[in-house]
C-alpha cells in the first residue's frame, strides 16, 4: 500500500497522483483492481448515492458506514475519508474525536476537511496530534455552497485568488500532507502546486496539479449531471438500462431462464 511517503515522492519525481472515490465494496473492489494510487471516501456519497441534493446532510455515520464497505473491498489500497460538514467545526475534542472514528472505526488511512481558516488550521493541528494524516481541501469546497451562493468557481478575482493562494501555504504549513483544489482556474493551482511541497490534487483545477480525482460515478458515466470539468469513460447510464430491459423483456416473453440457467436432479445411488 502506498503512503504519505510516497505521494511526496511522486510528486518530487513529477510522477501524477491518481485519486477516484469509492462508497461501496464493490467501487472499493474495481478501483483498488484499476491499481489506482488512493481511494476518496467522499462526503459526495450523499449525492451520487444516497441522493441528496448536496453534501449537508451526509452525516459521520454515514461516511464510516461507507468506508468500512470500501475497506473490505479495497485492503491494500490507501484511503481517505471526507470529515462530514459540522464534524469539525464545534471544537478540537469534537474534531479529534470524529477524525478519530474514521480512523479506527471507518479503517481508512487518513481524513480530509475543507476550508483553510484559522480555525481550520487549528484542526489540522489537532487531527495532527492524534497521529491522523489530512488532506485539506480548497476553492469550490461544496460544504460551503450556501456561502458561496452555488456551485461557483473560487479564486477568480485577484482577492480571492491571494486568499487561496495564503490558505494553501498555511495548510500546507499546519501540516496537512496533501491539498484537494477544486473548481479553481488553472493559473492558481499551478502556481499554488508550485509553491508548496505537498502534492496538489486537482478537480476542476486544470492540468497543472500533482494529480488528479473523479468521483467513481461521474468517470463511469453513471451520474445525473456531470461537470465541465468531468469526464465520462464510460455509459453506464445507457448500458445499465439496457441490460435491465433487455432481462425485463426475456422474463416476460420466457427466454430467460433458459436451459442453461436450470438446476436438473440426479439420479441417487
Ligand atoms: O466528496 C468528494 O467526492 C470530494 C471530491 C470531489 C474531491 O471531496
Amino acid at each position: 500500500m502506498l503512503n504519505i511517503n510516497s505521494f511526496k515522492k511522486m510528486k518530487k519525481n513529477e510522477e501524477k497522483i491518481v485519486m477516484v472515490t469509492a462508497y461501496d465494496y464493490p467501487s472499493g473492489k474495481l478501483v483498488e483492481k484499476a491499481n489506482m494510487d488512493m481511494i476518496l471516501v467522499g462526503d459526495s456519497v450523499g449525492m451520487v448515492v444516497l441522493g441528496y441534493e448536496n453534501t449537508l446532510q451526509v452525516t459521520l455515520d454515514d461516511i464510516i458506514h461507507h468506508a468500512k464497505a470500501v475497506r473490505r473491498g479495497a485492503p491494500a489500497t490507501f484511503i481517505v475519508a471526507d470529515m462530514p460538514y459540522m464534524s469539525y467545526h464545534l471544537n478540537l475534542e469534537e474534531t479529534k474525536k470524529n477524525a478519530a472514528r474514521l480512523i479506527t472505526e471507518g479503517r481508512v488511512n487518513a481524513v480530509k476537511l475543507e476550508g483553510g481558516s484559522d480555525s481550520r488550521i487549528e484542526a489540522i493541528k489537532a487531527i495532527l496530534d492524534c497521529e491522523i494524516p489530512v488532506v485539506a481541501h480548497l476553492g469550490l469546497t461544496p460544504q460551503s455552497i450556501n456561502k458561496f451562493g452555488g456551485y461557483k468557481v473560487q479564486g477568480k478575482t485577484q482577492t480571492k485568488y491571494n486568499k487561496i493562494l495564503a490558505e494553501a501555504i498555511k495548510v500546507a504549513e499546519a501540516g496537512a500532507f496533501m491539498l484537494v483544489l477544486e473548481g479553481v482556474p488553472e493559473g492558481l493551482a499551478k502556481e499554488i502546486s508550485e509553491t508548496i511541497k505537498i502534492p496538489t490534487i486537482g478537480i476542476g483545477a486544470g492540468r497543472y496539479t500533482d494529480g488528479q480525482v473523479l468521483v467513481y460515478h461521474d468517470l463511469l458515466g453513471c451520474s445525473d449531471y456531470i461537470a465541465k470539468f468531468g469526464k465520462a469513460y464510460a455509459d453506464l447510464n445507457t448500458i445499465i438500462p439496457q441490460a435491465l430491459n433487455q432481462f425485463n423483456q426475456e422474463v416476460k416473453s420466457g427466454e430467460f431462464p433458459s436451459q442453461e440457467h436450470i438446476y436438473f436432479p440426479v439420479e441417487e445411488k
